[in-house]
């Protein structure tokens, strides 16, 4: 099948990026929010991340006004029902991701592809909340999403082959290379990035070494761009404990299991980059 027309929901850090994206590399892209206040904040962040790029010479003028052709966006779900596929970017809450799912097979093409970009929820889970779990699959994406060069794809245990190559051609589409996993919690890049996160939180907490030590001994010892301790913060410190306490209830591994700090700086509001506050002050 043939893609032209991407539905995205939800205009967060995730949706944003890959509603850029899309319409940067010549898809219709209409992207769903819950109200317009939500519709305004994700079209702010889209618009304001390519102005950046047309500024720094990452786009011409042309392709920049081509790219925001392109864009359109709608609080009304039934909006999405000639996309070609739909990418869920929503927050990581199963009931929530169901309903939407139920509703897009409900309204979607018959021969759509419905995709989540889940980064530890299960895809068997999610499709059974539709008529159709061979179009349904994981397409994740990492932060930030123009930037990033992979994709990961999860094949739930009925996605079909069909389904699955259609998406590996629009995530080459994309400009981006893809890697394949299993339905399991973290996949390929979580399964290793979680643990190793709760590890450096860990030594921070029994004192092993200060943080910027930390941060410092992996970005120069292992040529990493960020520390665990920045990238934590990056990615989210909710987002961080919601994956592996989702990792921690699979596998019931101690290596998934939150550190109290961790959980304790959620419970006070320190979410990392996006509050101003997490392992680091961005006030
Ligand atoms: N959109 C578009 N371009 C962006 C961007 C954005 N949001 N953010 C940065 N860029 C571009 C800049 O324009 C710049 O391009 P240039 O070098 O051609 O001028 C380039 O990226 C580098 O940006 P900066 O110079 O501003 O800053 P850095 O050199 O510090 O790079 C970074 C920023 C790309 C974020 C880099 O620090 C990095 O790669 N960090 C690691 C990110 C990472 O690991 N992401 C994955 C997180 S895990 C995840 O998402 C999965 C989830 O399930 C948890």
């Amino acid at each position: 099948m043939t893609i032209n027309k991407v539905g995205v929901i939800g205009s967060g850090l995730m949706g944003s990026g890959i509603a850029e994206q899309s319409a940067r590399c010549g898809f219709d892209v209409v992207v769903r929010e819950i109200n317009p206040e939500a519709v305004e904040a994700g079209q702010k962040r889209i618009f304001g991340s390519m102005t950046r790029g047309l500024e720094r010479g990452k786009m011409t003028q042309e392709a920049h006004d081509e790219a925001v052709a392109r864009l359109s966006f709608t609080t009304e779900v039934e909006a999405l029902a000639d996309c070609d596929i739909i990418i869920e970017a929503a927050t990581e809450n199963m009931a929530l991701k169901k309903e939407i799912f139920a509703d897009l097979d409900r309204l979607a093409k018959a021969d759509a592809i419905l995709a989540t970009n889940t980064s530890s929820l299960s895809i068997a889970e999610i499709a059974a909340a539709t008529s159709r779990p061979d179009k349904v699959l994981g397409i994740h994406f990492f932060n930030p999403v123009p930037v990033m060069p992979l994709i990961e794809y999860v094949r739930g245990l009925l996605t079909s082959d069909e389904t699955m190559a259609a998406a590996r051609q629009f995530g080459a589409d994309l400009g981006k290379q893809t890697v394949e996993s299993q339905d399991r919690p973290g996949f390929i890049v979580n399964r290793l990035l979680i643990p190793y996160a709760l590890d450096a939180i860990r030594i921070l907490e029994e004192g092993v070494a200060t943080r910027d030590d930390i941060d410092l001994g992996i970005k120069l010892g292992l040529a990493h761009p960020m520390g665990p301790l920045t990238l934590s913060d990056f990615v989210g410190l909710d987002t961080l404990l919601f994956i592996a306490d989702a990792m921690y209830d699979e596998f019931k591994d101690p290596r998934y299991a939150a550190p109290p700090l961790l959980r304790r700086m959620v419970t006070a509001g320190y979410h990392g980059r996006k509050t101003g506050k997490g392992f680091y002050d961005y006030s």
